[in-house]
């Protein structure tokens, strides 16, 4: 991924941070995923007083574009902190993983992953390194 795509991907990550909805954890997400096609779907934390129907930041994006009939991405870039702040790197919960697996299993390739923290940004190539052994259809028996 060439840098200015990436710089790119970082800044509307960031800027969906003031869109989190996050009256009890006040820890905010933003999400910038980048489709096959050159879109880039956007995404926040939605949270919610029942806990479990929070949505993640990365999901949101992820189910957004899925939604719109866009199934194929390259990137992902995720940041988040208390108050929005970036202090560090703001890890995919395992939830998320999941969903990104789903990807490589349908694509039949991974996708990068870039987390930005306050100073740099780091890129995962590859997405997989995220989530070893992850439970796809071939574990379901038909
Ligand atoms: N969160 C995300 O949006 N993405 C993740 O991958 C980790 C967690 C959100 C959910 C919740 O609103 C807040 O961060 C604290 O867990």
């Amino acid at each position: 991924m060439e840098k200015e795509m990436i710089n790119q991907l970082i800044d509307t990550a960031i800027h969906q941070l003031k869109y989190s909805y996050t009256p009890y954890s006040n820890f905010k997400v933003g999400a910038a995923l980048l489709a096959k096609n050159w879109q880039v779907y956007t995404g926040c934390n939605i949270e919610n007083a029942g806990y479990t129907a929070t949505n993640c930041a990365e999901r949101t994006a992820f189910f957004k574009a899925v939604s719109e009939g866009v199934k194929d991405f390259q990137a992902i870039c995720v940041v988040g902190g208390k108050a929005g702040v970036l202090t560090e790197y703001a890890a995919p919960c395992g939830v998320c993983r999941q969903v990104m697996m789903e990807t490589v299993k349908r694509q039949g390739k991974p996708f990068e992953v870039i987390l930005c923290g306050p100073d740099d940004a780091i890129v995962i190539s590859d997405c997989r390194l995220l989530l070893p052994f992850a439970f796809d259809g071939s574990d379901i028996p038909s």
